[in-house]
């Protein structure tokens, strides 16, 4: 037999290097290295990972394709996520913090398909009475389904066979073990090679494969990267464990659209979707109250409103604080500083914490002049009307650029009862020049951020009128 091998590898990217590093020399990520043995090299990654077809070249013209059979999850913002519904024989990674409600959503999925399809839910966390007592809660009662309490790959392969399920459901990839593998359950080679056994299993059948994953404190799914790229789609749930509303989003989707969002409410009966997720996400806005703006923004093919709220107050540090939730921290910082230069006020001199209502996390910067109107709001302490949604991108001289589906924001904006809708002001000049679609009187243009301090200070006059 061969002498034990020992290799580093990075848990975010998977270098591997023969010595333990602080820093990883392909990502960048700090003590992100662990240490793998191996026994057997036979059985070692590479050896196993390799499953010949033993197909013939054939000729790419003419070729005959199955259509991707999908079935619907029943769970209409889960089918919108991955696309329309479950592809059959596909394999789906399910990642998020524990707690967020991954073991819920599965749940309440075996609950609808669980009577014409047969699952079998191996959970390596929960003994099958705390899988029973959940479902109860739930109000599910599957008939056709299976649990394993099980680690040990090998016996859940061999169950796998026994019990030959439409649908396997792993919760998850973390707990797994494979024999031959000398690391511990968790572990980058543990992790890979689990997954890679069980996906070649599956995708000779045409089984459905859903895999939990969890991640790590920094937002990434724990265990290697190449996770990702074995399966066919990543979900990953988001938003505040201590708030009600989770997003479900499409990492990745080799059937369907990235960026597309699911939004559900965690409540006692489980994940509800929620259809309306704009009225959700403005319930219990204040009135009158300065630092706040609504924004419109576009997850996928959805457009979504949200509020941004900014608390802007003098400093009593040296080096003034800076929180963002919700927001990039380098965006608020690009912000603050156009502000700063463009209009002369000294947010140098002010701590600022801005936050995104509802868990939401954005990335579209046609929240800019939103976010721009919630800072000046509270930093004048003005209140931004209540009736008014700003979105545009703001450029380095302050001036606010045009932004993608403009239409359908502001339908969407209007179906919420917005009636003053401000949008760039190029924008609104391209579109009558088209002949497109006239715009709705409730639409009005803003130049640059000069604008976005004129609205502020008509409000505040008619405020003493
Ligand atoms: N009795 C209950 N009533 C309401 N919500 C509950 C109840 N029990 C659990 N939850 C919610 O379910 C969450 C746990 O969900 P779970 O699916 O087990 O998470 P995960 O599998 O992602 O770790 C809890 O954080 C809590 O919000
Ligand atoms: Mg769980």
């Amino acid at each position: 037999m061969k002498a034990p091998k020992t290799v580093y590898t990075c848990t975010s990217c998977d270098y591997q290097s023969p010595k333990w590093l602080g820093r990883c020399p392909s990502c960048g990520a700090w003590n992100s290295f662990e240490e793998e043995t191996y026994t057997d090299t036979k059985s070692s990654v590479s050896a196993s990972s390799v499953v010949g077809s033993g197909e013939k070249a054939v000729l790419f013209h003419g070729l005959d394709i199955p259509e991707y059979m999908r079935c619907s999850t029943e769970i209409s913002e889960l089918d919108r996520v991955l696309g329309g519904g479950l592809v059959v024989g596909s394999a789906i990674l399910l990642a998020g913090e524990p707690g967020i409600g991954k073991s819920t959503l599965l749940m309440q999925l075996c609950g609808r398909l669980g009577d014409s399809s047969k699952i079998l839910y191996v959970s390596g966390e929960e003994s099958s009475s705390q899988l029973k007592l959940r479902a109860n809660r739930l109000s599910v009662d599957p008939t056709k389904m299976y649990v394993q309490n099980e680690v040990l790959l090998d016996s859940i392969l061999k169950e796998y066979e026994s019990v030959k399920p439409d649908i396997m459901i792993i919760d998850s990839i973390q707990t797994l073990v494979c024999s031959g593998v000398s690391s511990g359950p968790g572990s980058v080679t543990q992790v890979r090679e689990c997954a890679n056994r069980l996906i070649a299993r599956i995708k000779a059948d045409g089984t459905s494969l859903i895999i939990v994953g969890h991640v790590n404190k920094e937002g990434g799914i724990a265990g290697p990267k190449v996770l990702e790229h074995m399966v066919d789609a990543v979900l990953s749930f988001e938003g505040e464990r201590t708030q009600a509303h989770r997003i479900v989003r499409a990492i990745k989707n080799r059937f369907g659209s990235t960026n597309e969002i699911g939004v559900f409410e965690m409540t006692g009966e489980g994940l509800i979707p929620v259809d309306n997720p704009s009225a959700a996400l403005l319930e219990g806005r204040p009135e009158g109250v300065s630092g706040s703006c609504a924004v419109c923004i576009l997850e996928g093919t959805r457009p979504l409103i949200a509020e941004v709220q900014a608390l802007v107050t003098p400093t009593s540090y040296p080096s003034p604080r800076r929180t963002a939730d919700g927001i990039d921290y380098n965006r608020m910082c690009l912000i603050l500083a156009v502000i700063e230069k463009r209009l002369g006020l000294r947010f140098s001199q002010c701590d600022v914490f801005l936050n995104v209502v509802g868990g939401l996390r954005i990335d579209d910067p046609a929240a800019d002049a939103a976010i721009i109107l919630a800072l000046i709001s509270s930093m004048k302490d003005i209140p931004v009307p209540h009736e008014l949604i700003a979105m545009g991108e703001v450029g380095l001289s302050g001036e606010f650029r045009a932004i993608p589906s403009v239409h359908q924001r502001i339908s969407e904006a209007k179906r919420l009862g917005f009636t003053n809708i401000a949008v760039p002001l190029g924008q609104i000049k391209k579109v009558s020049e088209k002949g497109a679609p006239r715009l709705p009187d409730e639409v009005s243009g803003m130049r640059g951020i000069y604008d976005a301090l004129r609205i502020l200070a008509q409000t505040q006059k008619s405020e003493e009128e």
